[in-house]
């Protein structure tokens, strides 16, 4: 099948970058990016790129290049649906909050939704994409919907994971690791295996094109995230260790990172991942297992969230202590929001958690984050329904500026890694904080000797205490 047009239901963090690099480097191709949600839209229609709804460097200058030319942003699903030849879904897939499956199972409602609507309006044959994250067979159930419900013409489907990571969502996007597709073994399913192989061939080489069958393709993409979480934690985990036994955790990376079995990337000790995708994922992929009846296998992954959640825990526990049992009314400063740096998302991400902690106990959180809104900072705190939303007004404050942020606090916690945060003048913050004046590096971020002689008690993750 020649593709001359393509359209993506969902412009989020995956849609929007991800068709606006094919639209990039397939000029020949129009390429229309369609959602529900007509204040994204909007944003992504802004007359001002750098107003686009998701910050990624480099790709507000991509929008600005494609956008108008073969990149199209609209609330107008169907008509793009039925002007395109293939379809991505790139909808959200969150864990499930209700029902069978509460608290683990993807939430498949936004798939069914876009499958039956693709079955409504199909008058011609479609390839039909699964971008978003799905459980292994969920393919087999929008083909059900799509043959059941559809027009008598023929679809077919494939599985097209996104591998790219926020923050480096562009760069991911050029240049791939690899590129999975995965479909049916029959004649259609390669043609249209070869039709997706060929948008990506036009700037990513055939040997990081990998083909397999769907199942594979399901199940890889939650196994890749799955094994990426698994070293967080393990790193986390020996993070504890380190401070109890005076091995530095830092250390210890570099140490096991440079045998190229283990490889020393994804070996960074933090307060906790966080992110939209590790948590849901693995929790869907405990539940598939559990569902099959493969305890031991759901254990096992399950304990990398157990381990995650602790050190959230534990990095609120030890400033609770540290600031000799009570953070009553004092302030303490977060630097960052997001889950990581170079990003405006903020979707589990473990300040949320450690600031909700905090509240608990009753302190003044003030925040600061480059790129993050107060808006959102209160929505992610509502949002855990602790507490009223008035509650979480009285006990956060958000600040445009960082030294506003961290004058007259007892404490700064690093939450998110902002590069901006080494350049600071800390002199100057430290004569503003009350004494002793404590640093929470979350991050392992900072220079933690430099800060000492200026005064600071300075914490890392993973070294002696
Ligand atoms: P997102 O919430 O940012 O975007 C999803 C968009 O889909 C929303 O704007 C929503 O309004 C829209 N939508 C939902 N139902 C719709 C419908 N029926 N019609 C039209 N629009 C609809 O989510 P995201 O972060 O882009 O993630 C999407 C999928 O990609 C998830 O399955 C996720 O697991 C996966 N993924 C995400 C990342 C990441 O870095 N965020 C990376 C790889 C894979
Ligand atoms: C992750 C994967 O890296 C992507 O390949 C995948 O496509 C994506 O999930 C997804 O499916 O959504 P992302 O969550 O955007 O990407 O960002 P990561 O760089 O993986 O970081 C996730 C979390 O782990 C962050 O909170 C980060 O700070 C933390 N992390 C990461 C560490 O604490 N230590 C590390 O060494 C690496």
């Amino acid at each position: 099948m020649k593709i001359n047009t393509i359209c993506c239901i969902g412009a989020g963090y995956v849609g929007g970058p991800t068709m606006a690099v094919i639209a990039k480097m397939c000029p020949h191709i129009k390429v229309i990016v369609v959602d529900l949600n007509a204040s994204r839209i909007a944003a992504w229609n802004d007359d001002n790129v750098n107003n686009i709804p998701i910050y990624e460097p480099g790709l507000s200058e991509i929008v600005a290049e494609a956008r108008g030319r073969n990149l199209f942003f609209s609330t107008d699903v169907e008509n793009a649906i039925s002007e395109a030849q293939m379809i991505f879904i790139s909808v959200n897939t969150p864990t499930k909050t209700y029902g069978s499956g509460k608290g683990m199972a993807a939430d498949l409602k936004y798939i069914e939704l876009c499958a039956r609507q693709i079955a409504k309006v199909a008058v011609n044959d479609k390839i039909v994409v699964e971008k978003s994250t799905l459980p292994v067979r969920t393919a087999e159930a929008i083909k059900n919907i799509l043959d059941n419900t559809g027009n008598g013409v023929k679809f077919q489907i494939l599985s097209n994971p996104e591998f790219l990571a926020e923050g480096t969502a562009v760069q991911d996007l050029l240049n791939p690791d690899r590129v999975l597709i995965g479909g049916d073994t029959t004649v259609e399913g390669e043609e249209a295996i070869a039709a997706l192989a060929a948008i990506y061939g036009n700037w990513i080489s055939e040997d990081r094109i990998l083909k397999t069958n769907v199942w594979s393709s399901e199940l890889s993409k939650l196994s890749a995230n799955a094994f990426l979480a698994q070293r967080v934690s393990s790193i986390n985990a020996l993070s504890e260790l380190c401070e109890k036994t005076g091995a530095d955790v830092n250390e210890v990376a570099r140490a096991i990172g440079m045998d190229s079995r283990i490889g020393s990337k994804f070996l960074k000790s933090s307060v906790g991942f966080g992110g939209s995708c590790f948590q849901k994922d693995i929790l869907n992929l405990v539940y598939i297992a559990k569902s099959y009846g493969l305890t031991e296998v759901a254990d096992y992954w399950e304990q990398v969230i157990i381990m995650n959640d602790h050190q959230k825990r534990r990095f609120a526990n030890n400033i609770v202590k540290t600031l000799y049992n009570t953070v009553s009314a004092k302030k303490i400063t977060f630097l960052g929001w997001a889950f990581k740096k170079d990003t405006n998302d903020t979707r589990e991400s473990a300040a949320i958690y450690v600031a909700n902690d905090l509240l608990n106990e009753q302190a003044n959180i003030a925040v600061y984050d480059p790129k993050v809104t107060e808006k959102q900072i209160l929505f992610d705190l509502d949002y855990l329904h602790s507490r009223t939303e008035a509650e979480n007004r009285d006990g956060v404050e958000v600040f445009e500026d960082p030294y506003e942020a961290c004058k007259d606090a007892h404490a700064i916690a690093i939450l998110t890694e902002w590069d901006v945060f080494k350049t600071y003048d800390w002199e100057k913050i430290y004569e503003q904080m009350h004494k002793p004046a404590f640093i929470f590096d979350g991050r392992n971020l900072l220079d933690g000797e430099m800060l000492s002689r200026i005064g600071f008690k300075y914490q890392s993750i993973g070294s002696a205490k």
